[in-house]
C-alpha cells in the first residue's frame, strides 16, 4: 500500500475546502512551541490520517503523540504511514462516548490539538469533551481547536466567504482536486482497504450530524470547563483557531 499517496490525496481533498490549511497548521505549531516547548506530549484529537502529528514531528522531532480517532480507514492510513515510529501511539475511540478517555494512560498532556473535527459532533458531547480535556491537560498546557466556526449573526460576511469558497473550489476542481465523496469513492475502489471502508461506511450511516458554533461559543464553553484563558490565534471569515490555556 502506498500510504504516502493516500496522505497526499487526503491533504488535497481537505485543501479543496480549506486552502489556508497548511498556514493554519503552521500557526498551530507556533502556538505549541511557544506555549509548551519543543518536546511536548500531544493528544492529536480526531487525528484522521495523523495530519497534525505529521506536522508536529516535522517541526518538533522530539515530540510524542497519542492519536485518537474513530474512523477505521483514516486510522489505517495513519498507522500505515507511521509504521515503526515509536513516537506515536494510536487509539480507536468515539469522542462522543463519555468513556472515550478510558483508553488513555494517566500521563497528563502538554497539548491537545484538533483540526476540522469537532463540528462533526453536537453541542452537548463537545461541552462534555471540553470538561474531559481540562482533566487531561496539565496546568499551563494548551488546547488548540481549528475548525469551521461560522457566526450566524454575520450573514453578509458569510455570503462573501461562500463566494470565495466557490471560486477556490472551481479552480481546484479544474486542476483535478477530488471532493469528499470522490475521495471516499477512491477508497471504495481499493480492495486493500475493503474492510476499513465497510467500517467507515457503517459509521457514516449511523452519524446523526454535527453542529458548528461561533468562536465565542467555544471560548465560553472552555472557560466553563476550567480553562484559564481563551483566545484566537488565527481566523478567516468562517474558520478559526481557538486556543485555551489550562
Ligand atoms: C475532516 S477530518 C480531519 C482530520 C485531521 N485533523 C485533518 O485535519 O486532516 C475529521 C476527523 O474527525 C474524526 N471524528 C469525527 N467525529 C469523531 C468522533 N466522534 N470520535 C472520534 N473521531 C471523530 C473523523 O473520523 C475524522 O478523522
Amino acid at each position: 500500500m502506498d500510504w504516502e499517496l493516500w496522505q497526499r490525496s487526503w491533504d488535497q481533498q481537505q485543501e479543496l475546502y480549506l486552502p489556508e490549511r497548511e498556514e493554519r497548521f503552521r500557526v498551530m505549531m507556533d502556538v505549541v512551541a511557544a506555549a509548551v516547548g519543543s518536546e511536548p506530549l500531544v493528544l492529536d484529537l480526531a487525528c484522521g490520517t495523523g495530519t497534525i502529528s505529521r506536522r508536529l514531528f516535522a517541526r518538533m522531532p522530539r515530540a510524542r503523540s497519542v492519536a485518537v480517532d474513530v474512523d477505521p480507514t483514516l486510522l489505517a492510513i495513519a498507522r500505515g504511514s507511521f509504521e515503526g515510529d515509536s513516537r506515536i501511539t494510536f487509539v480507536t475511540a468515539d469522542l462522543a462516548d463519555p468513556r472515550w478517555m478510558d483508553c488513555l494512560l494517566d500521563e497528563p498532556f502538554d497539548a491537545v490539538l484538533t483540526a476540522t473535527s469537532l463540528h462533526w459532533m453536537k453541542a452537548e458531547p463537545v461541552t462534555r469533551l471540553y470538561a474531559d480535556l481540562a482533566k487531561l491537560i496539565r496546568p499551563g498546557g494548551v488546547f488548540v481547536n481549528a475548525d469551521h466556526m461560522p457566526d450566524p449573526e454575520t450573514p453578509m460576511l458569510n455570503a462573501i466567504d461562500a463566494a470565495i469558497q466557490n471560486s477556490h473550489q472551481e479552480r481546484a476542481r479544474a486542476e483535478g482536486a477530488l471532493d469528499w465523496e470522490q475521495w471516499w469513492a477512491t477508497v471504495a475502489r481499493d480492495s486493500g482497504l475493503a474492510e476499513e471502508h465497510a467500517g467507515s461506511r457503517a459509521i457514516f450511516e449511523q452519524h446523526s450530524g454535527g453542529e458548528e458554533h461561533p468562536v465565542a461559543w467555544h471560548c465560553l464553553r472552555l472557560k466553563e470547563a476550567g480553562f484559564l484563558e481563551t483566545g484566537v490565534a488565527w481566523q478567516s471569515i468562517n474558520d478559526a483557531m481557538v486556543v485555551a490555556i489550562r
